[in-house]
């Protein structure tokens, strides 16, 4: 399975800060945003990756992620031109895919819980497509869920004004080869965009859609506003702090995976010099190696 993380759009709701700098570069407490979707799809095991950035800062993100190789990835990069909706990233992504399965992720949402990424990790082989629902306490700005009383999907909505349920689509797909052939099915929405709401609807009419209820131990966060943005970084420098680890620390997933050595971990952690990050680093190889999941 590939992997694909959207950090196009503007982050107008983020104004003035993401003017001069796309929002998924911005940082969540102690790390840029976008890695945080990089470590999910990496624990999920996923190792070629597409970033797909908007013009502007395409090259800002090469100089953040460079190839991949120190880490054990791929990582490729393309530009979306305009705002078109999620759903253009499997046209911009075609050829990148291969005809391969699919895990797509929004650059700016964060997951974390225990076990995830082997919980994941049962989805890289996708028959059809496999989304996730999360409550929230008001899902109007979200893809919306509708279920009937026995449990069974009945409809997807997208930010409605009258959600029919508490239950939000986070921004994490699941899909099969297919998924080229029906975002290039999928008409514009009203606001002019390619949804994933379509996609995931034209699945869920082809009897092929499964949704799996994220458990309430595992936090969805959303980056979209200041105040979001704000509790997000709050959230990981609680956990980061008291526990003495870090959240979504791309080295630290792919030592975990096996993708590198401990030397290769070294050599990483000296290139970060006398930061907190490359002291973390050395952290884990003092441990004892002790590869706790
Ligand atoms: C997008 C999707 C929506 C999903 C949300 C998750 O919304 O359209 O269905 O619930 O991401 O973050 P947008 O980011 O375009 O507001």
């Amino acid at each position: 399975m590939h992997g694909i993380v959207l950090a196009g759009g503007t982050g107008s709701r983020l104004w003035p800060i993401t003017r001069g700098v796309s929002k998924q570069l911005l940082h969540v407490y102690d790390k840029p945003m976008v890695h945080y979707p990089i470590a999910t799809l990496m624990a999920a095991g996923i190792r070629k990756i597409l970033i797909i950035t908007t013009p502007e800062d395409h090259d800002a993100y090469k100089r953040l992620l460079g190839r991949g190789e120190e880490l054990g990835v791929e990582f490729h990069f393309k530009i979306q031109d305009k705002p078109r909706g999620l759903a253009e990233a499997f046209l911009i992504g075609e050829k990148f895919l291969e005809e391969q399965k699919c895990a797509l992720i929004l650059g700016d949402n964060i997951f974390h819980g225990s076990g995830l990424g082997r919980q994941l990790m049962d989805y890289t082989n996708v028959e059809g497509a496999h989304i996730f629902a999360y409550r929230v306490a008001d899902p109007s700005q979200y893809g919306v869920v509708e279920f009937s009383d026995s449990g069974d999907v009945l409809s997807i909505q997208e930010k409605p004004e009258m959600p029919k349920s508490n239950f939000a689509v986070p921004g994490l797909y699941f899909y099969d080869q297919n998924v080229v052939e029906f975002a290039k099915s999928v008409l514009p929405s009203a606001r002019g965009e390619l949804e994933i709401t379509s996609v995931n609807n034209a699945y869920l009419e082809a009897n092929n859609l499964r949704v799996s209820v994220l458990p309430r131990g595992t936090a969805w966060l959303d980056t979209g506003t200041v105040q979001a943005l704000h509790d997000a970084s709050s959230y990981i420098k609680i956990l980061e702090d008291r526990q003495g680890t870090k959240v979504s620390c791309l080295e630290e997933v792919a030592w975990r995976q096996g993708w590198i050595t401990d030397d290769q971990l070294s050599s990483l952690a000296i290139a970060y010099g006398a930061s907190p990050f490359g002291k973390f680093l050395v952290s884990l190889l003092e441990d004892g190696n002790e590869r706790e999941k």
